[in-house]
């Protein structure tokens, strides 16, 4: 072999070595994050959706960056969710119109950034948590914004709302967990008032994005489990599942 082509092959290697390591950096991470790190990153997840009912808190006033043209007021408007997303992508997602828009942007250009810079985030003025959120409440957010959060632009299609995963696999899953609590037909548990119900079915259909989220992290403040020990193309076959579940 003769010196350039060593190189130009060591060169391409590395490439090929570089594209994998970030193409893949999200999986890997999750899979790196071992122990209290993973508790970690799964108490993120929870928090990011409502860290308010999970800690408990009492919040009466609204959040001061909350833009006074929004709709929600009080509680609501401190969790992540409220101003960037079920889907983490504020304005240029599901958020850009409808009773949650805000206008704000979302949380995806800080994936897989160093919590350390995260939290500065958090600290802000905008974000005012300090001396609200405890500190190492804060640090399992920021492991989940890292870490955690996923493009579900490239899962769950915009125009029909659905998920690309698998519903045979999916069902599989969902009918040794959580069946326990939402039934084999997912209408165990109402969500919202007997006139106008609002089950598994209805909700996946409706907002696919949030029910991604809950089916990865659980539900604030209750019982329900996390399957974040499952692949996201698990994960993914369960809300194809939940999708094909009566919607009344
Ligand atoms: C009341 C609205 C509001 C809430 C609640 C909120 N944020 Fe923000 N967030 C903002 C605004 C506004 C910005 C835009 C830039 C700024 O001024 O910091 C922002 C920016 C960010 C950014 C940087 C995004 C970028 O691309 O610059 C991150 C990361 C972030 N927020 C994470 C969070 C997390 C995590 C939570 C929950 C603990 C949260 N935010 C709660 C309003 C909010
Ligand atoms: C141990 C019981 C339990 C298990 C197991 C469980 N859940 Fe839940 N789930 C709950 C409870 C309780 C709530 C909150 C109900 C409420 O707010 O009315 C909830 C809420 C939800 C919501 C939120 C709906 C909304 O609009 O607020 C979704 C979606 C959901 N569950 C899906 C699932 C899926 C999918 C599984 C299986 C991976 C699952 N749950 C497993 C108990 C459970």
């Amino acid at each position: 072999m003769n010196k350039l082509y060593k190189l130009t092959l060591l060169l391409l290697i590395s490439i090929c070595a570089f594209s994998l390591t970030t193409s893949e950096l999200h999986g890997d991470q999750i899979e790196k994050l071992t122990g209290w790190n993973f508790a970690k990153l799964a108490r993120g997840g929870i928090l990011y959706d409502n860290w308010v009912s999970e800690l408990g808190v009492e919040i009466k006033k609204t959040h001061p960056s909350y833009p006074a043209e929004g709709k929600k007021k009080g509680a609501a408007t401190w969790r992540c969710k409220e101003c960037h997303g079920w889907d983490y992508k504020g304005e240029a997602g599901a958020y850009r119109k409808g009773s949650h828009h805000t206008g704000i942007v979302g949380i995806r250009a800080y994936a897989n950034q160093d919590p350390d810079i995260i939290i500065k985030i958090l600290l802000n003025k905008t974000h005012a948590y300090k001396n609200i959120v405890p500190e190492e409440e804060l640090e399992a957010i920021t492991f989940f914004v890292s870490y955690g959060q996923v493009d579900m632009d490239l899962y769950i299609d915009r125009s029909t709302n659905k998920s690309i995963g698998d519903n045979s696999n999916g069902g599989r899953i969902y009918l040794a967990t959580c069946v326990k609590c939402h039934g084999a037909d997912g209408k165990e548990i109402n969500f919202k008032s007997a006139d106008k119900p609002v089950y598994i079915g209805t909700a996946s259909n409706k907002n696919p994005w949030e029910t991604l989220h809950k089916i990865r992290w659980g539900h604030p403040g209750s019982q329900m489990i996390s399957l974040l020990f499952l692949n996201l193309k698990e994960q993914l076959d369960v809300l194809s599942f939940c999708q094909s579940l009566p919607e009344k």
